[in-house]
């Protein structure tokens, strides 16, 4: 019997999430149809998307986008939507299953509400919209049922430990580490490190805000937040291992001491793939993981020296309150600050520790509390941004 397709949007199809899941999507294309694409400014490669898997309907970012891709696209008939209230529309269009939330940073926050709202099953990369909207999120998903399933490795790793498992049987979860460029750097030299060292990782390759992320470690960081809604646990019952090796992904210890870890080839495809097909599982075009020839598997607690981000972020994830949303906010402000080279790399830490030591805690309780913390803490991320740089000329 013909399965019916399942209809995909996919938030964020230019980038390299996007991509790998559309790569994926190629390989199944009698299981999976494309409804909607959303992009922010890379009309031009939407557009061959757009051409290639015939989605109803596309959002930009702006009208300005929206104008090149009519241009790039001649006489398609597709929907073309833009701003944020397009990307909402798309996110919950009604012919869609599945929204694959890959947008960076907390842009992709109100579409996977958006999404969530509907009812849609979400496949999440976007780790922002948990790290300072988790509560809001599992909230609106228990109303609506919309299945959460995650696309992180790391998280996909856990998910898959704990299917079947009760809950109260967990001891500690444990997400791993590559350690990223600077894992074996001396520590003097870390602060001075550039953007081109920055964006050297050694096992994934990725966008540019989430591998300067891995090369802090505050990815990491984030992924705890994550880990701790996705999957309601407590802070202490989460913990990071350094794996340089990025084979074995999660670690879920049980109370009786079991260990039961998740391991594959570093390939965002099988992860995506999973959220994809989950519950089912389809075959891989990828070879198999042949761990006698990987011979050797290390692990090794975080140095929060090295990695003082992800000091904080661990902090703020015991903190609780508005202090998760704080970090995001100024995490996403000073990467983008040495990501157009404006700070150094041991700046990063300075402002987002300046911004958390003044913050005054709260309890949010709906979205307009989020984005008013959100708000303030980047305002306050640029006025510091301001003040070094006055110093600096
Ligand atoms: N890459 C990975 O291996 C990986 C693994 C796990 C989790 N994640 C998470 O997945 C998310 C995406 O990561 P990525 O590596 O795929 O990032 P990326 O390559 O930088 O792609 C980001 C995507 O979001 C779009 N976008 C960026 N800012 C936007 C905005 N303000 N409004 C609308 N669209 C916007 C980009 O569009 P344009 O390029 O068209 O401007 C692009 O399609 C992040 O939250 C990341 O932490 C990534």
């Amino acid at each position: 019997m013909n399965k019916r397709k399942k209809r995909l949007v996919i938030l964020g199809s230019t980038g390299s999430i996007g991509q790998s899941t559309l790569d994926v999507i190629r390989r199944f294309r009698d299981r999976y149809g494309v409804v909607g694409l959303a992009a922010g400014r890379n009309s031009g490669l939407l557009a061959r998307q757009v051409e290639e898997f015939q989605p109803e309907i596309v959002a930009v970012e702006s009208e300005k986008q929206a104008g090149e891709l009519r241009r790039n696209l001649g006489r398609s008939r597709v929907r073309i939507l833009c701003g944020e209230a397009g990307y909402e529309e798309i996110a919950s269009v009604a012919t869609a299953d599945m929204v694959v939330s890959a947008i960076t940073g907390i842009a992709g926050l109100k579409p996977t509400l958006a999404a969530l709202r509907k009812g849609k099953d979400l496949a999440l990369a976007n780790k922002e919209s948990m790290v300072v909207a988790g509560d809001l999120i599992r909230k609106i998903a228990a109303r609506t049922g919309s299945r959460i399933i995650p696309v992180d490795s790391e998280h996909s790793g856990v998910f898959q430990c704990l299917r079947g498992r009760d809950k109260k049987f967990i001891k500690k979860v444990y997400l791993t580490a590559s350690g990223g460029p600077f894992l074996r750097v001396p520590l003097e030299e870390l602060s001075t490190k550039t953007l081109a060292e920055a964006l050297r990782h050694p096992r994934w390759k990725m966008g540019q805000k989430v591998t300067i992320d891995s090369a802090t470690m505050m990815n990491k960081g984030l992924e705890l937040v994550e880990a701790r809604w996705l999957f309601n646990l407590r802070p202490d019952q989460l913990g990071v291992l350094v794996h340089p090796q990025s084979i074995v992904h999660a670690l879920v210890e049980f109370l009786d001491g079991s260990v039961l870890a998740q391991l594959s080839q570093t390939d965002m495809r099988i992860p995506i793939q999973y959220a994809l097909s989950y519950p089912e599982r389809l075959e891989s075009p990828l070879p198999s993981l042949d761990l006698a020839e990987v011979r050797s598997l290390e692990f090794f607690p975080v140095d929060e020296q090295r990695f003082p981000l992800f000091g904080l972020a661990r902090k703020a994830l015991a903190a609780g309150l508005s202090f998760p949303v704080v970090l995001n906010a100024a995490n996403e402000v000073s990467v983008q600050a040495f990501l157009e080279e404006k700070i150094s790399f041991g700046q990063i830490f300075e402002i987002v520790s300046y911004c958390l030591n003044h913050h005054q805690p709260r309890a949010l309780a709906e979205l307009d509390d989020i984005l008013a913390v959100d708000r303030e803490s980047r305002g306050q991320a640029q006025l510091y941004l301001k003040k070094m740089k006055g110093n600096i000329t």
